[in-house]
């Protein structure tokens, strides 16, 4: 019996693709290749704009066809999308081939639950308004061996006025401080050299907690761990993230030099609208902390362009923003107006066509950020994990720098899993390319 998941979303739902792949393997289920050999397909979903829900229902209305010619197939949704009761029917109604819906936080359920569809005609239906049991032991079947997700905190607290994540997520739940160790130790034992720890709002971790800790507390727990080369983090809010913060990141050694760190827009009046509680003053002040504490820091960010009310004076603050921060890269969406949030029935919605064209100018500038800040790495020496051949030139290995950024060099694919130094040769907008590597020197 085999499975295919398919995932949408952000390394969240990828972290949830990996216990639900576990789930089915503990179940004797093996990963196909390809759907047409699949018994289980299933949909891992996220609603955080309209585009990625188009996606979605095409790509289930695709699989309709399979189910025809394979009446034994099951084909199943999970993660957000569900979790929004108008969704749901929406889904429902345009999908009525699903054999299986589960959400975000009845993951763990999934084994009862396709063998409830195998027995059962329609669609089995099971979301969780909330959470109710700690899925934390959960088995996960990993995609890579070198690096590894590490959930910290589940849920969001904020209320951005645009995001459906607080309602497909549901409420801050920060993990046990020992449990994440306990995790992430065994990690190391397996031979993983890279953790991200995961959360929404990664700063929040611990508020929640009895003792009541902090992100930092964490950060200095998981530093300590041994054989663990390479500590990222995603996401920090930047309202939450305090001196201390930037400290303890400063001080782990083995905390990556880059932080993403999503200003969402350089405007005070869009800020407010959106309600991310900082304003670009502060904003600007923590880039500044973090630069000065984390020499070589790498900085990137997410950029919401077309949010309501924003007029083009708005939105030349967020360009101004961008060019002064200098980001490495950043992820720029056009706002989705997003059934059920506040920022949906905001007045002023701007244009498709002028989301469209305020989206271009800011890549345009943005690509020539990035790459201005990868030249500055050509002639230096640097980190690299190597994590194989690449795709696109299976000539060349591929591996990611400390400040996250992709390098392409020369190399044999058992080099992959190491650490070595790379001399950086070139530089384009989104990857670097570097000459033969060198085991890395241990550290003195
Ligand atoms: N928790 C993180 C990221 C959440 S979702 C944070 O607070 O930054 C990832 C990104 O999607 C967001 O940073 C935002 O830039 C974008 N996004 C979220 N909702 C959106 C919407 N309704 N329309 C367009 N982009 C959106
Ligand atoms: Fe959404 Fe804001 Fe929470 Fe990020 S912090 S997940 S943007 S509500
Ligand atoms: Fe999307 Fe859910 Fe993540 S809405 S961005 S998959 S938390």
């Amino acid at each position: 019996m085999k499975y295919l998941i398919k995932t949408y979303g952000c390394q969240m739902n990828e972290h949830d693709s990996e216990i639900m792949a576990g789930l089915l393997r503990g179940m004797g289920f093996s990963e196909a290749e390809r759907a047409e050999e699949a018994d289980v397909i299933l949909v891992n979903t996220c609603s955080i704009r309209e585009t990625a829900v188009d996606k979605i229902l095409g790509t289930v209305g695709d699989l309709k066809a399979l189910k025809r010619a394979r009446p034994g197939l099951i084909v199943g949704m999970a993660g957000c999308l569900p979790q929004h009761q108008d969704e749901l029917e929406r889904v429902l109604k345009r999908a009525p081939h699903l054999d299986l819906v589960l959400g975000t936080h009845n993951l763990h359920r999934l084994p009862e639950l396709v063998a409830q569809a195998r027995g059962a005609p329609g669609t089995v239906v099971e979301v969780w308004p909330e959470a109710r049991e700690d899925a934390a032991e959960l088995p996960v079947l990993r995609a890579g061996r070198v690096k590894a997700w590490v959930t910290i905190i589940h849920g969001c607290d904020k209320r951005c006025s645009y995001c459906v994540v607080p309602g497909t997520r549901g409420p801050e739940r920060s993990r046990p401080l020992e449990e994440i160790r306990r995790e992430v130790e065994g990690l190391a034992a397996a031979g993983y050299k890279e953790v991200t720890l995961l959360g929404q709002n990664v700063n929040a971790y611990g508020k929640d907690l009895r003792p009541r800790l902090s992100f930092a507390d964490l950060l200095r727990e998981v530093d300590g761990i041994e054989g663990i080369e390479r500590i990222r983090f995603m996401t920090p809010h930047p309202r939450d993230f305090t001196p201390e913060m930037v400290e303890a990141i400063a001080a782990a050694r083995h905390a990556c030099e880059h932080v993403h760190l999503p200003v969402q827009s350089g405007s005070n009046a869009v800020l407010r609208a959106m309600r991310r509680s900082y304003t670009r003053e502060h904003y600007l002040g923590l880039v500044g902390l973090i630069r000065d504490r984390i020499p070589g820091v790498s900085l990137t960010t997410d950029v919401i362009v077309g949010f309501p009310g924003e007029g083009e004076a708005e939105f030349r603050e967020t360009l101004d923003l961008v060019s002064e921060v200098g980001f490495d890269a950043a992820y720029t969406f056009m706002f989705s107006a997003r059934a059920g949030t506040p920022a949906a029935t905001l007045p002023e919605q701007v244009e498709r066509e002028v989301k469209k064209e305020r989206l271009a100018r800011l890549m345009t500038l943005q690509n020539a950020v990035s790459l201005r800040r990868n030249r500055e790495l050509v002639g230096r020496v640097v980190e690299v994990l190597v994590e194989g051949p690449s795709r696109s030139n299976p000539e060349m290995l591929t591996g990611r720098t400390r400040g996250n950024k992709i390098v392409l060099f020369p190399g044999e694919g058992e080099l992959a899993g190491e650490l070595a130094t790379v001399e950086v040769l070139a530089a384009r907008t989104w990857t670097l390319h570097g000459g033969a590597p060198r085991p890395r020197r241990e550290p003195s």
